[in-house]
């Protein structure tokens, strides 16, 4: 199935005013550039427009999926509350009439005027450090956060995706992770506000298709890499690139034996577009089956630097997974879906726009300590 198929689906002929109607002191929230209270610019018209909502629309993921859902001819309204996200990675789409972009938690309740066809419920921190920066935000996010979202997609007919995480596996015991493991997760560490969070949000989405008659889809995304990343996010490929381009020690924890799959947006973005159009109620992992080992992300990194930056070793955190590997053949059978991008393709794109969001017009030589 072509991702494309979807949007033959859906007509909305009518005009449509996503206005944001309830949330107290949203508008002095908002930056001048995006004025919620318009209308969508209905001239170039496309009947097969659908009007779209991606709450965490500012963050990493969400941006790429804004700038992609706008590309097709789609409305998108991104929310997000600015906790991880940045107004910068919208700025492609900032002046484009086909896109808004609301300041707004999820947490608080949402009402909008005019119909939504699709929600893709993206709001959650998802580098550790920021996520355990205040867990019980975090843990309320995907709670509340998403029962209101849940709310809405009721009350507006729309469907729903969520963006779970290979985190609902915890520290596995089996690899690779198919959907069916019912995972090692701890409820009371450090991890637990977002893993717990997570599979609480899977069980909300889960209820609200078999008891409420939404359509919903749960995606549990393994760790997705790509431009847009925040340079200080403390995620494994931001920092490494980072510290190998600033010439700073690469920080591993523990013997950095443990694995990763990495997946870039892009392939990502394809998945979630996919999942959506679907039929699967089903939890679906998208992912890069490819493993490495931490040392050898490292490694791949100063190669392709040309970094002299040294590796230091400090403590695994508590409750650190120390193995993740997607088995993605439900995706692939019922979404027809592939990752496409291999990890050397994808850390050049990614080591170019660190080159450029830091400045860098070539490599630095790092000193060696
Ligand atoms: N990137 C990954 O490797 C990965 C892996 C598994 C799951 N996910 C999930 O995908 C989604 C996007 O991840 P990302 O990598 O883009 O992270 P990100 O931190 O870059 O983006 C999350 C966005 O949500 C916003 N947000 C957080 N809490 C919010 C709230 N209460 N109300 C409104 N907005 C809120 C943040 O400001 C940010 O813009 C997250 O839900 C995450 O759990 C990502």
């Amino acid at each position: 199935m072509r991702p494309d198929a979807v949007h033959g689906e859906m007509c909305r002929p009518e005009a449509i005013s996503p206005r944001l109607v309830s949330t107290a002191g949203l508008e002095s929230n908002v930056d001048g550039n995006f004025n919620l209270t318009d209308n969508f610019d209905f001239s170039l018209h496309n009947p097969k427009a659908k009007t779209i909502l991606v709450a965490g629309g500012a963050g990493f993921v969400g941006s790429h999926l804004c700038e992609r859902l706008v590309r097709t001819g789609h409305h998108v309204i991104a929310l997000d509350n600015l906790l991880t996200g940045r107004r910068s990675n919208l700025a492609e789409l900032q002046h484009n009439p086909q896109f808004r972009f609301i300041e707004a938690d999820i947490v608080d309740p949402l009402q909008f005027d005019g119909p939504i066809d699709e929600i893709y419920n993206l709001a959650c921190a998802a580098s550790p450090d920021l996520y355990q920066a205040d867990p019980i935000h975090t843990f309320r996010t995907c709670v509340v956060g998403s029962l209101n979202l849940l709310d809405l997609a009721k009350q507006k007919g729309a469907r729903i995706l969520l963006a779970s995480t290979s985190e609902v596996y915890g520290d596995p015991e089996i690899s690779p992770q198919p959907e069916s493991y019912r995972g090692n997760v701890n409820t009371v560490g450090p991890r637990a506000c977002y893993d717990e969070g997570k599979r609480s949000a899977e069980t909300l989405f889960w209820e609200f298709g078999a008891h409420q008659g939404v359509e919903t889809r749960i995606a549990r995304i393994f760790n997705t890499y790509g431009p847009r990343m925040s340079p200080d996010d403390g995620r494994v490929v931001s920092n490494f690139v980072v510290q190998a381009l600033t010439g700073a020690d690469i920080t591993l924890y523990g013997d950095g034996k443990q694995t990763r799959s990495f997946g870039y947006v892009d392939d990502l973005v394809e998945g979630l577009i996919r999942l959506m159009a679907s039929d699967v109620t089903e939890p679906v992992n998208l992912g890069n089956p490819g493993e490495f080992t931490i040392i050898e992300l490292a490694e791949i990194v100063l190669a392709k630097t040309g970094s002299r930056s040294r590796m230091i070793f400090g403590p695994l955190p508590k409750d650190d997974p120390k193995q993740r590997k997607p088995d993605i053949t439900r995706a692939r059978m019922c979404l027809d879906w592939l990752p496409k991008i291999a990890l050397s393709e994808g850390l050049d794109l990614t080591i170019e726009h660190f080159r450029r969001e830091l400045g860098m017009h070539r490599v630095p030589v790092a000193e060696v300590a």
